[in-house]
């Protein structure tokens, strides 16, 4: 067919309606507000790991659906989560990235969680301790006692990584939701206490969606010419994507030939416990997590959706808690030669999805986007994107190549239902 005219290039592909989407689920603010109350609001999220919080007192802050939360280690070395909301004129509390409660600072007490507003004052387990001028301003109609943060569901799990779920009833425990996702790399992060050697973050403009469509579509390697060096041959075309409960999917291992492409070594001396040498597994979960364990480093992204284009994307690098220095920096040079902010494969990915971004900008015309490619769920089907995007239509209720038509299976699988 030749190019097209403007109402042959809006027809619906002569494909399933499994098979595509329409782009409005990336650039509709509507929908963007709706799955932050509909997803984001009642799903696990892993906000850091327990490696960045190694001392009691120690805390981070992010926020999850535009809630700001802090995480923070208590005396009792247990890791806790809060909304990070003042109870008493709803002000934020701790505006640092991170740090430590353990000493004073200007406008707080040691050991506390101080607001700094009105100097009201919190322990490590959300208790109210201290509200100043307390007797003089409320005489015994409040206290301390009635006052308090709220606390979070906030679990340690999965290799060490802190998860909280703003529901206090989630649907499904942390453990059923991604255990079975988990199930090929658990024996080589749960071994030993893993740390974090890289932070890094980005702010990008697209949707937090076609990010997580990036890592679990592979496709998309002939845009890496790295991977197509040290990794096109017949054991990676055989690599299987699967698919499990809660719109997870994992993408299964093969040997990459590092040494294929100049300047790179074999990572066979340094790998993860129980993982054979110059493996590579990846776990794409439902929202929007991956986690890429590739020989000797493995990298975690945490998506927090800013708005319907634009996402923040956290990226990091871990090791093993007890690597010698020279061990560490392997690691290092191995994760950032691929993946840091100058690494050979990162930056690739982020141009793809800041172009889909720059054509998906809010306000654009709906554009059909084609998940349609069928290679016995091997690494260039795409049976990972319509997995997430049935789990996505269950959440939302809206079926992704009509978003204004209620999500059903049958509707979901069908051409004719999504004109
Ligand atoms: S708002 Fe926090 S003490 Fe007043
Ligand atoms: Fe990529």
């Amino acid at each position: 067919m030749v190019a097209k005219n403007h109402q042959q290039w809006k027809a619906n592909p002569p494909l399933q309606g499994d098979e595509w989407v329409n782009s409005r689920i990336y650039s509709d603010q509507a929908i963007f507000d709706e799955e932050l109350e509909k997803i984001f609001k009642h799903t696990w999220i892993p906000v850091c790991h327990e490696s960045e919080l190694p001392k009691p007192y120690d805390f981070r802050t992010m926020s999850i659906a535009r809630e700001p939360i802090v995480i923070c280690r208590g005396p009792d070395n247990e890791v806790r989560a809060f909304l990070n909301v003042c109870p008493h004129r709803g002000m934020i509390i701790e505006r640092r990235p991170s740090g430590s409660f353990l000493e004073g600072q200007p406008s707080g007490n040691p050991k506390r969680m101080t607001c700094m507003f009105h100097a009201w004052q919190y322990d490590m387990k959300g208790n109210c301790v201290y509200i100043s001028r307390e007797k003089e301003g409320y005489q015994d109609r409040l206290c301390k006692e009635d006052i308090g943060l709220r606390r979070l569901r906030c679990e340690v799990k999965f290799g060490g990584f802190v998860w909280v779920n703003l529901d206090d009833n989630p649907a499904v425990s942390l453990e059923d939701w991604g255990s079975k996702a988990f199930d090929c790399l658990r024996k080589s992060i749960d071994a030993e206490p893993l740390e974090v050697f890289h932070y890094h973050k980005a702010i990008v403009n697209t949707n937090y969606k076609l990010w997580h469509d990036t890592n679990c579509e592979f496709y998309h390697d002939f845009m890496h010419y790295h991977n197509r060096v040290t990794g096109f041959n017949d054991a990676y075309f055989a690599r299987k994507n699967e698919a499990f409960e809660n719109g997870h999917i994992t993408v299964g291992t093969f040997e990459v030939n590092y040494d294929q492409y100049e300047g790179f070594e074999s990572r066979a001396d340094l790998s993860f416990p129980h993982l054979p040498p110059n493996q590579w597994y990846m776990i794409d979960l439902f929202p929007g997590m991956n986690f890429n364990l590739r020989g000797s480093a493995l990298r975690c992204d945490i998506v927090t959706p800013l708005g319907p284009d634009k996402v923040m994307i956290e990226y990091r690098g871990l090791g093993l808690k007890r690597d010698t220095p020279e061990e560490r920096q392997t690691r290092i040079n191995h994760h950032n030669s691929i993946w840091g902010p100058f690494g050979r494969n990162l930056h690739e990915d982020l141009i793809g999805v800041q172009g889909q971004g720059t054509a998906m900008q809010t306000g654009s015309e709906p554009r059909r986007l084609l998940l349609g490619r069928h290679e016995n769920q091997t690494i260039h089907d795409e049976n990972g994107m319509r997995h997430y995007y049935e789990e996505w239509g269950r959440w939302m209720n809206r079926l992704p190549s009509n978003p204004d038509l209620p999500f059903t299976e049958h509707q979901y699988a069908t051409a004719t239902a999504a004109e």
